[in-house]
C-alpha cells in the first residue's frame, strides 16, 4: 500500500468550486478546503451572506444564480482550471406530494437542485477531460435514495442528481473523472425550517420516531472532503449516506 493514503488531506495546487458557499454546509466547505490549501471559488446568489465569509485571498467569491446557464458559464470562465466541483446549492419547497406541488414549484426545484449541477458538470468536464483528471462531488440527500420523507419535487431532484452522479462515473471514470454523491439525512442549517410545509409533509417527517439528531454541517463537510481527496481515489459512482443510519431503519 502506498504511504500517500496515510497523509493528511491536502488540496494544495487545486481549485475547487463550491456552490451554495454562503449556506450552512457551504461555508464550512469553504473553510475546510482553505484549511487544506485549496484555492476556492465560492458561489452563491446571496450576496450579503457571501460578503460575510472570512476575507481570504485564497477565496474568490462570485455572486451567481446557479440555475441560470449564462451565470454558470461566467463562473466557470472566471474560475479557470477546476480540479474539484462541489455542487452543494439547493433549495427546499413546501414538501408537497405530487398532487399538491405546483408546476412552478416543480420547475424551481428541478432548475436549482438538478439542472444547476448539470450545468456546472457540463462546464467543467471538458477541462477536466483535457487534463485527464477531475472530481465531482454532488450534495444530494437521503431523499435521493428513498421516497417517503421529502416532497415530490425535492425527492425527484435529488434522485436525478444521484443518477447524474452515477452516469458521469460510469461514462467518464476511465478518463480520470471521479463522480460521487453524499446523501445527508437532516443537517442543522436554515434548510431545517419547514414552517411553510404542507400538513402531509409534517406528518411524514414526524413518522421517524427514532430519527437521529440532525448532523452538524461539519459532519457532512468532512465526508465531502474525503470524497474530493486522493484518499478516495478508488471511490467512484457512489451515493454515500451521511444519515446516522436512518436509512437502515
Ligand atoms: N439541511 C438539511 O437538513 C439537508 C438534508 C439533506 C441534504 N441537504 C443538502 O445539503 C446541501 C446544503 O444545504 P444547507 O443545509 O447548507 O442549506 P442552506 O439553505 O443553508 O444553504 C444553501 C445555499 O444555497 C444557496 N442557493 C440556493 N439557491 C441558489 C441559486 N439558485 N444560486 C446560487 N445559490 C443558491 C443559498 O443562498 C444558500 O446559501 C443542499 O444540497 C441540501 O439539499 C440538506
Amino acid at each position: 500500500m502506498s504511504g500517500d493514503t496515510a497523509r493528511p488531506q491536502t488540496f494544495a495546487g487545486r481549485t475547487v468550486i463550491v456552490t451554495g458557499a454562503a449556506g450552512g454546509v457551504g461555508r464550512i466547505l469553504v473553510r475546510e478546503f482553505r484549511l487544506r490549501d485549496a484555492r476556492v471559488v465560492a458561489v452563491d446568489r446571496d450576496t450579503a451572506a457571501l460578503d460575510r465569509l472570512d476575507a481570504d485571498p485564497g477565496v474568490m467569491r462570485l455572486a451567481a444564480d446557479v440555475s441560470e446557464a449564462g451565470e454558470v458559464a461566467r463562473v466557470v470562465d472566471e474560475a479557470g482550471e477546476v480540479d474539484i466541483m462541489v455542487n452543494n446549492a439547493a433549495v427546499i419547497d413546501r414538501l408537497g406530494m405530487a398532487h399538491e406541488v405546483t408546476v412552478e414549484e416543480w420547475h424551481r426545484l428541478l432548475d436549482i437542485n438538478l439542472t444547476a449541477p448539470f450545468l456546472f458538470c457540463n462546464g467543467v468536464l471538458p477541462g477536466m477531460l483535457r487534463r485527464g483528471r477531475g472530481v465531482i462531488v454532488n450534495v444530494a440527500s437521503v431523499a435521493g435514495v428513498r421516497g417517503g420523507r421529502a416532497g415530490a419535487a425535492y425527492t425527484a431532484s435529488k434522485h436525478g442528481l444521484v443518477g447524474l452522479t452515477k452516469n458521469i462515473a460510469a461514462t467518464l471514470g476511465d478518463r480520470g473523472i471521479r463522480s460521487n454523491a453524499v446523501c445527508p439525512g437532516s443537517i442543522q442549517t436554515g434548510m431545517q425550517d419547514v414552517t411553510g410545509a404542507f400538513p402531509s409533509a409534517l406528518e411524514a417527517l414526524s413518522r421517524d420516531r427514532r430519527k437521529p439528531a440532525p448532523a452538524l454541517p461539519e459532519e457532512v463537510a468532512s465526508v465531502v472532503l474525503f470524497l474530493a481527496s486522493d484518499a478516495a481515489a478508488r471511490v467512484n459512482g457512489v451515493a454515500l449516506p451521511v444519515d446516522s443510519g436512518s436509512l437502515a431503519f
